[in-house]
């Protein structure tokens, strides 16, 4: 019954078996390899779009990376006050863009919203000397919260960010989720709503450790082979990060990864919903329940062996409290089944 994070599960058979594959003999080092070589075309034709594909192990990485091509040393990164790369890399954005600033954008239930941006665009002033200067807008998709941005809402908050001039990234940790909650082509969801760089999410959804950056104009990705290689993200056995973006995209592997850890975030949290005193905070449209129970049942779970995160939400009280729990593609029924049973009982 673990609920701590997606990443707490391990790795997808289908993942597992490439990466032996790739193990038979020797390969070309620092991406020269087949299987990455391949890579690009497998992104393109995912993206419908020519796409210029870098895979790097962690998702920071792939954050800090990405934001740092769009983003100067005297620019703003435009992201949710809740978001990843805002509250949990560390700094590590600010220190590939070498020194840009983060500036947080409200929104409820993980979402800022088109009027939240322009408000805290409107705060600097373009050309004036003294202020950081607009560059990036970033949208986690699906978002901290566990729910999701609607196209028409990406693309909505594109267009508010292109008018000023911002590129547009979007941090897709998650976004296996996302595609499968929208039910939406990924290249609708991505470029065609605005999106010029992505962070692409393979680690919580059965990867060992990969995901990669994709630039939707490969013109704007030509110096980020040094980005990457400065970054100490220029892997020499990349064949194996390689192997495993093969595997997660193939036969919609991802798809259905993912689609059975949306299944089970439903069925936990309709259970959850009818515990007495349980209340769901968000819409539950990923793979993230935030739900607020009685103290009591909360302690009963975790004496029993459920773990997941306690996760504090206004309005929580002494008796009453809040706590976040993650399913996977590796979330088995019966551990929700128990849960729930503990939970009620
Ligand atoms: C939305 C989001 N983005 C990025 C990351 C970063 O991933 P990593 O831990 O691989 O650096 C996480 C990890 O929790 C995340 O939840």
């Amino acid at each position: 019954m673990n609920f701590t994070s997606d990443n707490a599960s391990g790795i997808a058979p289908e993942i597992m078996a490439a990466i032996a594959r790739a193990n038979e003999g020797a390969a070309a080092s620092y991406g020269d390899d087949e299987i990455t070589k391949r890579l690009t075309h497998r992104f393109s034709e995912i993206f419908e779009h020519e796409v210029a594909v870098f895979p790097v192990v962690t998702g920071t990485a792939a954050n800090a990376l990405a934001l740092a091509a769009f983003t100067p040393p005297h620019g703003a990164v435009f992201c949710h006050a809740h978001a990843h790369l805002n509250v949990d890399e560390c700094g590590a954005p600010e220190m590939f863009t070498a020194g840009a600033k983060l500036l947080s954008v409200e929104g409820a239930m993980g979402k800022m919203t088109p009027q939240t941006l322009h408000d805290a665009l409107g705060h600097l002033f373009p050309g004036l000397v003294h202020h950081i200067q607009a560059a990036t807008l970033s949208l986690t998709q699906a978002t901290e919260m566990g729910t999701v941005y609607r196209l028409d809402e990406i693309a909505e908050l594109a267009a508010v960010a292109h008018e000023r001039g911002l590129a547009v990234h979007m941090d897709g940790a998650r976004l296996a989720n996302a595609v499968v909650s929208l039910g939406r082509p990924p290249a609708e969801i991505t470029w065609k709503a605005g999106v010029d760089v992505l962070s692409f999410g393979a680690t919580k959804n059965g990867a060992l450790a990969a995901e990669a950056v994709v630039f939707f104009d490969p013109a704007r990705a030509a110096d980020f082979i040094f980005r990457r290689k400065r970054s100490g993200h220029l892997v020499s056995k990349m064949r194996f990060l390689s192997a495993q973006l093969e595997a997660y995209l193939d036969d919609d592997l991802w798809l259905r990864l993912a689609a059975h850890a949306n299944a089970m975030a439903t069925r936990l949290a309709e259970g959850l919903r009818r515990i007495p005193g349980g209340k769901v905070h968000y819409p539950v449209e990923a793979n993230e329940v935030f739900v607020r129970l009685p103290l009591t049942r909360l302690r009963k779970l975790w004496l029993n062996g459920a773990s997941f995160h306690p996760w504090p939400v206004e309005g929580d009280s002494e008796e009453e409290q809040s706590a976040r729990l993650v399913t996977s593609f590796a979330t088995r029924v019966e551990d929700i089944d128990r849960l729930l049973a503990l939970a009620g009982d």
